[in-house]
């Protein structure tokens, strides 16, 4: 093998710079010739591909977002869209394709291996929903990101003994609102794992404010049936349920764009390097994880149209700490 692709798909991460570069420098240093794709699947069907030497990814490791620029593409998504990405692949003479993204470009990746093209994909999404990872790069900055707001909104609510509502992003995962309640200290987690009626939250807001507590969290998963605009709607309709005043924020994509954590760059880094090292090892069609502080490959096939689940001791431990 002489010559490989790198490209970011799906909603960007924060780390997924600093996984290119991995890739980039790690494929170099095996003596392979690297060339980032652009905008995701997208530029794999237009053929926007780059040569990236060394000096090209230099100073982006710090910096959110990806610079090769992402998409979802519903073309990639037909049998014709992924045939024209292979032809041209083949026409530049690229042997192997690097994909870093989460659950729905991972199934692009495992459409395209079925298509008998080489492809590695690396685990990177803010939801940390992929089986094959313990964790995923992005998640551990969105928490940090979803962690300062919560931290700033409690010092207003202590003020005003006021309830917030602040909802985070995931889909249909509740980790990042589970892991950011509680380092966040929060009164009530609400989960797409574990659904609460909006009764069931006024009656834990409730029970706080008669333990003379002067504010009341509450960590709502955007994937959850009773969001936090469910949650507003319902508490507008029945004004005193909860004691407290309510708020609600929600924070949406300001958790995608912050600068990667040291935490996040290590990840992409070593997930960045795992892969160059699994083609060039011969694997393909795998996703490249990190499991129990290993790097570890799975089989594509084993994780598509899945969802990682949830270590629910955790959502007890939410409750106990809420006490
Ligand atoms: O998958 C990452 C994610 O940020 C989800 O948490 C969120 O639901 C979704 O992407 C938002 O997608 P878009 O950027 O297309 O609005």
């Amino acid at each position: 093998m002489k010559r490989i692709a790198v490209l970011t798909s799906g909603g960007d991460a924060p780390g997924m710079n600093a996984a290119i570069r991995a890739v980039v420098r790690t494929g170099i240093d095996a003596g392979l010739e690297v060339y980032g794709v652009h905008n995701g699947y997208a530029g794999l069907i237009t053929s926007d591909f780059a040569y990236l030497a060394r000096r090209d990814v230099g100073n982006i490791m710090q910096q959110g977002g990806t610079f090769l620029g992402s998409a979802r593409c519903l073309e990639f998504m037909t049998v014709e869209g992924r045939q024209q990405a292979i032809t041209n692949l083949n026409s530049q003479h690229i042997e192997a394709l690097v994909v870093i993204g989460g659950n729905g470009s991972q199934t692009g990746s495992h459409a395209l291996a079925q298509m008998g093209y080489p492809v590695v994909g690396i685990a990177s999404t803010i939801d940390n929903d992929l089986e094959g990872s313990d964790v995923t790069i992005g998640v551990d900055t969105a928490i940090n990101v979803a962690l300062e707001a919560i931290d700033r909104l409690k010092v207003t609510a202590s003020s005003h003994r006021r309830a917030f509502l602040v909802e985070v992003m995931g889909r249909k995962c509740g980790y990042v609102a589970l892991m950011a309640g509680i380092a966040g200290g929060a009164e009530v987690v609400v989960i797409p794992e574990r659904e609460l009626t909006p009764e069931e939250v006024a009656q834990q807001l409730r029970a706080t404010y008669d333990r003379g507590k002067n504010h009341g969290l509450v960590v709502v998963a955007e994937g959850a049936v009773n969001n936090a605009q469910k949650l507003i709607e319902h508490f507008e309709a029945n004004p005193g349920a909860t004691g407290f005043s309510l708020r609600a924020t929600i924070l949406g994509h300001v958790q995608r764009g912050a600068q990667p954590s040291a935490s996040d760059r290590m990840l992409a880094t070593r997930l960045g390097e795992g892969a160059v090292r699994a083609l060039v090892d011969g694997q393909a069609a795998v996703l490249v994880g990190i499991r129990n502080n290993h790097i570890v490959t799975t089989p594509l096939a084993d994780i598509v149209g899945r969802q990682k689940p949830l270590d629910m001791h955790l959502f007890e431990i939410a409750q106990i700490m809420a006490q």
